[in-house]
């Protein structure tokens, strides 16, 4: 038998033990998560399934830290990337805004948030929106912005809940380009994705079931 060595690589985000209840009412609680487990390496793309409403948004919610745990522990190294399932946004600020709002929150200097939002913009093709307020966006134009927003500081880790349902076909595949080019330069990303047509371009699936990957 022979053994070849691989090389240690640390993960960038490792959870184990998650548990979250929610209390619906006095006397009722549902158990969403019973001991998740779940580890990034640099450089993976990993992907998180499960049907509606097993909990994998509560999870991602955990992982970034918008949420408190019940049990387990989370553990992050790097910058944090993160995308809800539900667009985040000021409605009178314009694209624009919304990225030198971020570049400062970031403490980027204002030409390397320039760079990238230039960046971003031809990457997700969305720059013609650059000065339009983001009430007046389509749906898809703000999963665009708010996937932009996510990206700007170039995370090591990036999680991303169901980030291309608005999206159209180009777009789509402009996203997994964008993917794919975080993967090469080490960066990793966590995707919750529905659609089991996509499982080739994940290095890894993780299922979420009975609150247990
Ligand atoms: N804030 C909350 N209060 C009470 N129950 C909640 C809350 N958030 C989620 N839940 C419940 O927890 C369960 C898991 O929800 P979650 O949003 O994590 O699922 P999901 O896997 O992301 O689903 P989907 O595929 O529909 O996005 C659901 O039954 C949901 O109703
Ligand atoms: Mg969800």
């Amino acid at each position: 038998m022979t053994t070849t060595a691989q090389p240690v690589r640390t993960a960038v985000l490792e959870a184990s033990g998650i548990e979250k209840s929610y209390r619906h009412g006095l006397r009722h609680r549902q158990n969403v998560l019973r001991g998740a487990d779940i580890t990034l390496l640099p450089g993976e793309v990993v992907g998180l399934v499960g049907e509606n409403g097993s909990g994998k948004s509560t999870l991602m919610k955990i992982l970034v830290g918008a949420l408190r745990p019940d049990a387990g522990t989370v553990s992050i190294a790097g910058r944090l990337g993160y995308c809800p399932q539900e667009p985040v946004y000021y409605e009178r600020l314009t694209c624009d805004e919304h990225f030198e709002l971020f570049g400062r929150a970031y403490r980027m200097s204002q030409e390397a948030e320039r760079r990238s939002r230039r960046e971003l913009y031809a990457a997700l093709g969305f720059e013609r929106y650059a000065s339009t307020r983001a009430d007046q966006l389509s749906g898809g134009t703000l999963a665009k912005l708010n996937l932009g927003l996510a990206l700007l500081a170039d995370p090591e880790v990036l999680l991303l809940d169901e980030p291309y349902a608005g999206f159209d076909w180009d777009t789509y595949l402009r996203f997994w380009d964008l993917v794919a080019r975080r993967r090469e330069q080490g960066r990793s990303v966590l995707i919750i994705s529905h659609f089991v047509a996509d499982e080739e371009r994940f290095d890894r699936i993780v299922h979420l079931r009975d609150g247990r990957t």
